[in-house]
């Protein structure tokens, strides 16, 4: 099949995928026999994706973690992980130590998550804006699944890492995150039996003025999920073991009744490539 049809040869790149992805589609659909009812429901199915938003839920499920593991090829510094369809930009940006955006009754444990931003080069990186989201104990996610209005960017934040590079902040532990159910990606997973859920995690887009963003996931050992995650998107480097602290004397230190946890980890980012001249 050629790409004859352009008036004049425009964008060689689209050109080139666009020919190659709407090949690997008709040889599929040869290899399948695929029947016109086939095609139809799929149709369908693509078209209430659209109408009820679910375009980025679906891409970001069944394709982004290939995008990711290839576009971080040879990368260098702590593993990426998929962004996923729940980013919300213009996070308050608060200081180091802080507490995240919270509900008055925020349900769940405590959790206090540190780190260190430093470079490939080893430099620590003050400075650095690291953008946090996450799904709350109950595996929601503000913007989404809780109201906007109940609970303005309920667990995020942009945090700025302080002289020596670090930040740290109060949270609280996210639940495991069941995708939604009701919706055509849910319906599709439902339809071949297989399950919607994520393992707990939480999401990092960390950004420095002289090195390359790193969008990334931290996961929680231990969590039901993690080797079946539905959108497949668990690395090893990023599974993280949380620490309980019960000790009261501890407890009486920060004002909680209750047993809380902690959870450390470094994040490295490569230096930004030199402009080409
Ligand atoms: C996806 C990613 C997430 O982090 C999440 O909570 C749900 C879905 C995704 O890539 O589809
Ligand atoms: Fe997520």
């Amino acid at each position: 099949m050629s790409s004859s049809k352009t008036m004049e040869a425009k964008n060689p790149r689209l050109n080139q995928l666009f020919d190659d992805l709407v090949g690997t589609l008709r040889a599929f659909i040869r290899k399948h026999h695929i029947t016109h009812e086939e095609f139809r429901r799929t149709v369908a199915h693509l078209n209430e994706a659209g109408a009820t938003g679910e375009i980025p839920l679906m891409m970001d499920v069944f394709l982004e973690a290939t995008v990711d593991r290839v576009d971080s090829e040879g990368r260098g510094g702590t593993e990426t992980c998929v962004e996923g369809p729940f980013y919300v930009p213009g996070a308050p940006a608060m200081k180091s130590p802080c507490v995240l955006p919270h509900r008055a009754n925020e349900p769940g444990e405590v959790l206090i998550f540190s780190g260190l931003v430093r470079s490939t080069d080893g430099a620590a990186l003050p400075g650095a804006v690291v953008d946090i989201w996450q799904a709350d104990a109950q595996g929601a996610y503000s913007h989404f699944n809780i109201p906007e209005a109940d609970a303005p960017y309920n667990l995020r934040a942009r945090v700025g890492t302080d002289q020596d590079g670090r930040f740290e902040v109060r949270t609280w532990v996210p639940a495991s995150y069941e995708i939604p159910k009701a919706g055509p990606t849910g319906k599709l997973l439902a339809a071949m039996g297989r399950h919607a859920w994520r393992p707990a995690h939480i999401h990092l887009r960390i950004t420095h003025e002289n090195s390359q963003t790193l969008t990334t996931q931290i996961f929680l050992a231990g969590d039901p999920w993690i080797d079946s995650d539905v959108v497949g998107a668990v690395k090893g480097s990023l599974v993280v073991g949380l620490e309980k602290h019960d000790n009261p004397a501890d407890l009486r230190k920060l004002g909680l009744v209750r047993p809380y946890y902690t959870l450390s980890y470094d994040f490295v980012l490569p230096r930004r490539m030199a402009k080409a001249a």
